[in-house]
Order: structure tokens, then C-alpha cells, then sequence
């Protein structure tokens, strides 16, 4: 009989609501601590987000429901390309000779090549709804970049990105991407805001970080009425439009007749990684399946995770978001221009740095020859040439298969495939012609970018 490698929903299975973990957080004695304004320090009210978000994102922002409905219009759009397909990577354990069995949910389908556009469609339905004309957002690696200005066009909004200078250099086609879909596209740091300008002040030969461009995507909502600003990761509501991939997951296994003994995902901000984990960590937390295990890989270029600490700091480098209680390598922190730009942020989403931080996930960091070596070898065995944000999860997932081999043990790998690499060219030349620096942390920098940090206690 021919083995099973792939599982496709129909679109009528669908999710038709999104799926929210804080109530299983408090169920099993977490206590997720709120945003806090910068100048009172007093947790953060909805009218405070007003200049920037519409009334249904902030609402879904703070919400304690577990479900949230996914509007009619959004999952119009989700039927495009959802639901996406879950392989099992059978080549890939051939090749690794391993007993473990590798099941990946691949997100490069989406028409922007990755998980993002599951929240942009859903941000840009719900600025529309509120009347705004303009969406401002910052994209590192472009994908986020991408998918907005796709959900901006689809809506009929206006859309500016600010884009991390390494980004923008290391990759011209994301930008023509972009402006395919009408929107304007500035390197970051720019000389457009007053928080790019600091920065070029003191830095003319700034390489950007995701903290700067977000600096100057908020600068431009806050100071024009008609402009709101979008986020492609950290927010709990980015997370919660997340949701869709683990709960297609979550049915996708059952037609596989198993159950994951570990799911691994790469953490940017957290949003894909969230997405795919959540559903099934909800059965951790209620006591349900105690033993199964969540690895969240990061780059050990900015290993916010492995090496930051867990502090309020504020998400941007010009101070201008309110004060989110998260792992953090400081807010000043500008990683080394890795091509794993998705992954370059100095902190990450609250309630992924809480799980870590109360022990329900584990998490690893990798070099660039570390996970350029998994990519190739994901694509010469399955076909599909990775993102490199990606291929952090893909070596993790082959160090589970490798290490269920070398215990001569079964082990149900979930790896979540954020997207597909095929604007990453430039990254596989390098790797390919032995121009990548093995780029590791220096902890030297982060005494130095921790000292920025707030001194705010933390329970
Ligand atoms: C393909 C891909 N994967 C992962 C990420 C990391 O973001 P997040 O942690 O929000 O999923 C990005 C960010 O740009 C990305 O483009």
C-alpha cells in the first residue's frame, strides 16, 4: 500500500472562529500581566490604543473569550488558498533514517509566500470597516510587508511600509512585491520621520531593526488621523488570526491518526509559532497530554528567547509602544544583518515569553550555517526551497528526528512551515558559496542594550 503523505481539508472545514489560549493560561494558574502605559505604568485602556488600532483589534487585543468568529468577508479571503496543506515528510525521514515520524503544515501557499496574510486580510477587513484610508506597518524579512499590502489592495486602503534597511537591500523583489499591490515602500531607518532621523544622526550606516521601523510606522499613524498603524507579529490578536493553522492542524492530524509528540516552529514575534502551538497547547495546560512538548527555535543572532531576559520593555526603539511584559534583548538592541530577517526582533509576543518563562515551551537558537544546512537538505529531499526564518524550525525538527534515532525511540514531530524562500536567493548564494558568517551573540551587547530597560518589577 502506498503510504500517506499528505492531509487536505476541504474549504468547508474551514475554521470559522479563531482560538484564544489566555483563558486556558488562567485555567491553569498563569497570570498574564497587562501592557502598561510608558508614563503612568498603569495597564494600558482600549481609548489609549485608539490613535492606532479600530475599536474590534483592541477589543480582540484584551479579550478573555476562548473563541473569537472570523468575519464572513475574511474567510471569503481565506478561501483562496485555505486551507493549507499537512505533509508528512517521509523523505526527509528516509534520509534522516530515523523512526520519528515528521508531519510539516505548510503556510508558503498563501499568495504571499507565508502564514502573514491569515492577519493582514483580517487587520485590513476591520480598518476598512472603521473607516481608515491609509494602513502604516513595518516588514523585515518582506513577507509581512507583502501580505499587507495584498490585504490593503483587496480593501481598497492605502498602504505604507517601512522596511528594514538590511531587508530592503538584501532583497529588491520583495519591494517590487510590494508596490505590484500599490504600496509605498521606504528603507529603515528613513529620513521621512523624526524617529528615523535620530537614528541616522547617530548611526548614518544603520542597517535597520524591526524595533526602528516599527518606531516610524507608529510616528506616521500617530501624526496622521487618517492613517492606522498594523503589526505582523508580538500582539495577541496578530497571535489569535494566527489560530487558524493549529486548528487546521489539529483536525489534519486526527486524518493522519496521530498525535504530535513535539511541535516546533521558529519565533520572530511569535505569531506563526502561536498559531500552529496553541490549539494543541490548550491540551497541555487543562492536564489533557502533560507530556507533549513544544521547541521554539530562534537565530543565535538575536536569541531573545535563550539569552534575553523577561522584563517590561517597550516594543519599538523610539519608546513610543506601551511597556509589554515579554522576553527582551532590550529595545536599542539592532541584531547583525542575518538573512533570517523575520527573526531579528528584540522581543517577542507576551504570553509565548510567559509559557516559555513558566516552563510549558522550551527554546533553542541556531547559527545561519546551522539552519542553511537543514534547508538544503528539506529541499533536496521534499522539494520545497524554505524561508530561512523557516528553516530554524526545520532544524529543529531533524535534531528531534535525529535524536529519536540515536534513543532508537518513535517520535511524532509537528513542524510548522512558515513560508517558502523563493525571494531569499541572495541568503542561498551566500550559504551555498561559503559567504555566511557563523554570526553568534556577543553577550557583551546585551549588558549594553539591557540597560535601556525600564526598571519596572515584574511579578
Ligand atoms: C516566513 C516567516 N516565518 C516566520 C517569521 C517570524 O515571525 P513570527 O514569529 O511572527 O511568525 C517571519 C517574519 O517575517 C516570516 O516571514
Amino acid at each position: 500500500m502506498t503510504e500517506r503523505t499528505r492531509f487536505d481539508l476541504s474549504t468547508a472545514d474551514l475554521p470559522t472562529a479563531w482560538f484564544n489560549i489566555v483563558p486556558d493560561m488562567v485555567g491553569a494558574g498563569m497570570h498574564p500581566l497587562p501592557p502598561l502605559h510608558p508614563g503612568t505604568r498603569e495597564p494600558v485602556s482600549p481609548d489609549m490604543l485608539a490613535p492606532l488600532f479600530p475599536p474590534a483589534l483592541i477589543e480582540q487585543e484584551m479579550t478573555g473569550e476562548q473563541w473569537v468568529d472570523i468575519p464572513g468577508e475574511v474567510l471569503d479571503i481565506y478561501r483562496l488558498w485555505r486551507p493549507t496543506s499537512l505533509f508528512r515528510a517521509a523523505r526527509l525521514e528516509r534520509a534522516l533514517e530515523t523512526p520519528a515520524r515528521i508531519y510539516f503544515k505548510y503556510e508558503g501557499s498563501s499568495p504571499a509566500g507565508s502564514h502573514k496574510p491569515n492577519t493582514a486580510i483580517a487587520q485590513a477587513f476591520y480598518n476598512k470597516q472603521a473607516g481608515v484610508r491609509r494602513m502604516s506597518t513595518e516588514t523585515g524579512a518582506g513577507q509581512w510587508g507583502s501580505s499587507l499590502a495584498m490585504a490593503c489592495r483587496f480593501f481598497d486602503l492605502e498602504c505604507l511600509v517601512f522596511m528594514v534597511k538590511a531587508s530592503f537591500e538584501q532583497k529588491p523583489y520583495r519591494r517590487v512585491f510590494m508596490e505590484t499591490f500599490g504600496a509605498e515602500v521606504r528603507p529603515s531607518p528613513s529620513s521621512t520621520t523624526e524617529a528615523g532621523k535620530k537614528i541616522l544622526e547617530a548611526h548614518p550606516d544603520s542597517t535597520g531593526s524591526l524595533g526602528i521601523a516599527i518606531s516610524e510606522a507608529i510616528e506616521v499613524a500617530a501624526t496622521n488621523e487618517d492613517t492606522n498603524y498594523s503589526i505582523g507579529s508580538c500582539l495577541s490578536h496578530v497571535l489569535l488570526h494566527q489560530t487558524v493553522v493549529g486548528l487546521e492542524a489539529q483536525a489534519q492530524m486526527e486524518m493522519a491518526g496521530d498525535r504530535p509528540d513535539v511541535v516546533v516552529g521558529c519565533v520572530g514575534g511569535g505569531s506563526n509559532y502561536a498559531g500552529l502551538a496553541y490549539p494543541f497547547m490548550a491540551g497541555k495546560l487543562r492536564g489533557d497530554t502533560p507530556d507533549m512538548r513544544f521547541l521554539a527555535t530562534e537565530p543565535a543572532a538575536c536569541p531573545t528567547l535563550t539569552k534575553g531576559r523577561f522584563a517590561y520593555d517597550f516594543g519599538d526603539t523610539a519608546q513610543m509602544t506601551p511597556l509589554l511584559p515579554m522576553y527582551t534583548l532590550g529595545h536599542d538592541f539592532v541584531p547583525a544583518p542575518v538573512h533570517a530577517g523575520g527573526l531579528r526582533y528584540h522581543g517577542d509576543s507576551p504570553t509565548l515569553s510567559l509559557l516559555v518563562r513558566d516552563g510549558f515551551m522550551e527554546a533553542v537558537a541556531y547559527t545561519q550555517n546551522e539552519i542553511f544546512e537543514a534547508a538544503v537538505l528539506f529541499a533536496h529531499t521534499q522539494g520545497i526551497v524554505p524561508a530561512p526564518e523557516s528553516a530554524h524550525a526545520i532544524r529543529g525538527a531533524i535534531d528531534e528526528a535525529i535524536a529519536a534515532r540515536e534513543a532508537g525511540q518513535e517520535r511524532v514531530v509537528l513542524l510548522g512551515l512558515s513560508g517558502h524562500g523563493n525571494f531569499d536567493m541572495q541568503a542561498y548564494d551566500d550559504y551555498l558559496n561559503h559567504r555566511l558568517p557563523e554570526v553568534e551573540f556577543d553577550d557583551r551587547d546585551l549588558v549594553a542594550s539591557m540597560a535601556s530597560v525600564p526598571d519596572v518589577p515584574i511579578a
